[in-house]
Parts: structure tokens; sequence; C-alpha cells
């Protein structure tokens, strides 16, 4: 099934399917004039599923090196991008040619960073392996890689020309990267569908089985989600783009000080939103009923709902930081009801301390 993300001359298709990589190739031709690519991928998905994607590159006729990054958020840095610079002069990509990511978050942001800037922008794909990837990161052109004082501190906007998406390719991917996934779709729900929010929580079993129709379901359903958002909002201008930051202004901090890698992107945002709704309880806006099913759904998960024991000052300064603060005041995005979210940029930092030593940060 196909999820359009309609962005005028830069729209493009998220293809959603089950034991559809090897098609990849045929439909990437179909995408673009170019017949020469740059393939990135990691350590951990080289093996597992590249080489199929290669052959049916070259099978349709694109011209196709691989270059594999270490795995892991420590990828995501300017020395990396560097490296594959040189891959792309080396194999002579010009302005016409390909990059296309295979692989999770961090393989798609930074490939997706240095197709946005070599030649000043050359086309890419992204075929996401991981939950987080397909839900979530592959779409919306949002590319980047960490500075050493904080995540994605250098990007760019660069939508793909496609995204493919292969729900069979999840039946590799480790246990606790598959349930960190999951953040993003309760995350989606939370935010713009009451019917998406009821159908992860109750199709859990058949979710975490990895049953291919529930999941392509589950993928169709967030990027459907995502891919409006995007379309009204592509740069994070009116307010709409922003509220997919619903779990992250929190979530993004945890990740820097607990070690970027340390805890998943998908575990971070999961204590994120746990907080947000204890902000938004604090203000009166969200039921404690909604947020006891919250809390509860993100353990059924076995997703964690506390801070692992981290210094409360460094999380507060790790989030001044962060690029959403505007005018040094923190923009945070409250849950109202299932499916309805507000920003506020006048939350007191009492009750940002408040909830965060309830929820173990150590002050
Ligand atoms: N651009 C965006 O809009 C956006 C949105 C959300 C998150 N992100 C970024 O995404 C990153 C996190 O992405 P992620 O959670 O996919 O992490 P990741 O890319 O590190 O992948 C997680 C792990 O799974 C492995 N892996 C990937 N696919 C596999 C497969 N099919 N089989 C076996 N192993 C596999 C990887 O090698 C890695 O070890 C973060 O850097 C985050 O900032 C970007």
């Amino acid at each position: 099934m196909n999820v359009r993300v309609e962005l005028g001359a830069r729209s493009y298709d998220i293809h959603i399917g089950s034991g559809t990589l090897g098609q990849a190739g045929r439909a990437i031709a179909a995408a673009g004039p170019g017949r020469r690519a740059l393939l990135v991928t990691d350590g951990h998905v080289a093996d597992n599923h590249a080489p199929l994607l290669a052959s049916s590159l070259h099978a349709a006729g694109i011209a196709t090196q691989m270059v594999v990054v270490p795995p892991g958020e420590r990828s995501k840095s300017l020395e990396a991008a560097a490296r594959l610079y040189d891959a792309c002069i080396d194999c002579g990509l010009d302005r016409g040619s390909w990059i296309v990511a295979l692989g999770g978050g961090v393989v798609g942001d930074l490939a997706g960073f240095v197709a946005a800037t070599f030649l000043r922008g050359i086309a890419f794909v992204q075929v996401p392996t991981t939950l987080q990837a397909q839900l979530d990161a592959s779409v919306g052109g949002k590319v980047a890689v960490d500075h050493p004082r904080g995540k994605n501190l250098i990007g760019a906007f660069h939508q793909p020309r496609l995204v493919w998406c292969d729900v069979g390719t999840l039946a590799t991917l480790p246990r606790p990267e598959l349930v960190a996934g999951m953040t993003e779709a309760i995350k989606h729900g939370l935010l713009a569908s009451p019917a998406y929010y009821r159908f992860m929580r109750r199709q859990r079993e058949a979710l975490l089985a990895l049953d291919p129709r529930a999941m392509a379901r589950l993928v169709s359903g967030s990027c459907r989600i995502k891919a409006a958002v995007v379309a009204s909002d592509e740069r994070e201008e009116s307010g709409a783009r922003a509220t997919l930051n619903l779990g992250h202004t929190l979530g993004h901090a945890l990740e820097a000080v607990a070690g970027f890698g340390t805890l998943r992107h998908g575990e971070a945002v999961a204590i994120g939103l746990v907080a947000a709704g204890r902000l938004a309880r604090l203000r009166g806006t969200w039921s404690q009923r909604w947020q006891a099913e919250l809390e509860a759904l993100l353990t059924e998960y076995g997703l964690p709902t506390r801070i692992p024991g981290l210094p409360l000052g460094e999380i507060l300064s790790v989030m001044h930081l962060d690029k959403k603060a505007r005018a040094g005041q923190l923009r945070w995005v409250l849950p109202q009801r299932p499916g309805s979210v507000a920003l506020a940029a006048d939350v007191p930092v009492a009750d940002v301390q408040a909830v965060l030593v309830a929820l173990g940060a150590v002050a």
C-alpha cells in the first residue's frame, strides 16, 4: 500500500509491504533518472538485508556501491559524514545520482544529511529497517548529525524521493529495538488519532508478534498521520509540525545525559510522554484516567516510564540548549485528550522540576 506525502513538487510515496525489499530497485529506477547510487547501511543491516537491495538496484540498471558505517548513534557525526563525502566522490556520484539509506534512523539521518549537502543536494531514498524509522524517522525530510553538545544540532530539510518500507525486514530486528519503535506509534495516536491510539491498545499482541497485516496497518497508520502533519507544516514554521515533538523535549535531553546510545530514542521518548502527561495533569488539561492508561500502555509494550537515576540539573540544562527552546523558554507539547495536543511555552520550571524528580531524576 502507498501513503502519499503531499508537498507540491517535492511530493513522494511511502510504499509499505511485506517481503518487498527485492522490488525496491525497480521502484527507485522509476522514481528518477539516476543510474548511479551510493548505498549506505550499517554493520548490523549489511549482512541481513543489503545484498538483496544491492542486487535489486543492479538489476534495475543502477550501478551501486555500498558503504557500511558502524551501528549506533555515534555514526550520526560530522566525521562519519566526511567519510561518506569521500565515498560519494570516489564512486563518481553526480547531481543526477542517488543516495540510498538502508537501516534505522541513524543511517537515514546521516545518509540524508550527506544527500542534502553533497553537491548542494542530490536525490535520496529511504529504505528503513527499524520500526522507529519505518513509522517516523524516514518520513518528513528532517536529516541531521549530532554535535557533542546536543542531538541533531547540524541538519537540513531534504525530502526523500521515495520511502520503501518492507515490514519483513523487522524480523531480524532485536526485540528491544522493536519495542522502542512502538513509542512513536503511541505518540502518533496520542497527538492525532483516537482510533489509532485504540488500535495500539487492542492489537498489542499481534503487533509484538510481528503479524504482517497488523504491522502494515501500524506503519501505514503512523505514516499517514505524520505525512498529514508534514504536508501542513514542512519546515516546522506554523507550529503543526512541532506537535510531533510530543515526548521529545525531555526525550532528547535524557538521551544526551544518559550518553547517546545508552537509552534508546524510543525509550527516552516514552519517558518524555509520561512527563508531558504529568505536566498536563498539573495544568488540569489531561485526566488522571488518561494518564494511568498511557503509563499502563507503555508498560504493557515493555517501555520505560521512569527516569533511570539521571541528574536533574544536567537534564534541565540540556533541555534548554535544545533547539526547540525559543527565546529562553521551553516549548512543551502537552496532551489534551487522546488524539489532541497543545503547545505550551509557559510551563513553570518548578512544575518541570517536580515532575522530573517524581519520575526519578536525582535532585
Ligand atoms: N529524521 C527524523 O525525523 C527522525 C525522527 C525520529 C528519530 N530520528 C533519529 O533516528 C535515530 C534512531 O533511529 P533507530 O531507532 O532506528 O536507531 P538505529 O538506526 O540506531 O537502529 C537501531 C539498531 O538496530 C539495528 N538494525 C537496524 N535495522 C535492523 C534490522 N532490520 N535487523 C537487525 N538490526 C537492525 C541497527 O544497526 C542499530 O543497532 C535517532 O538518531 C533519532 O534522532 C530521526
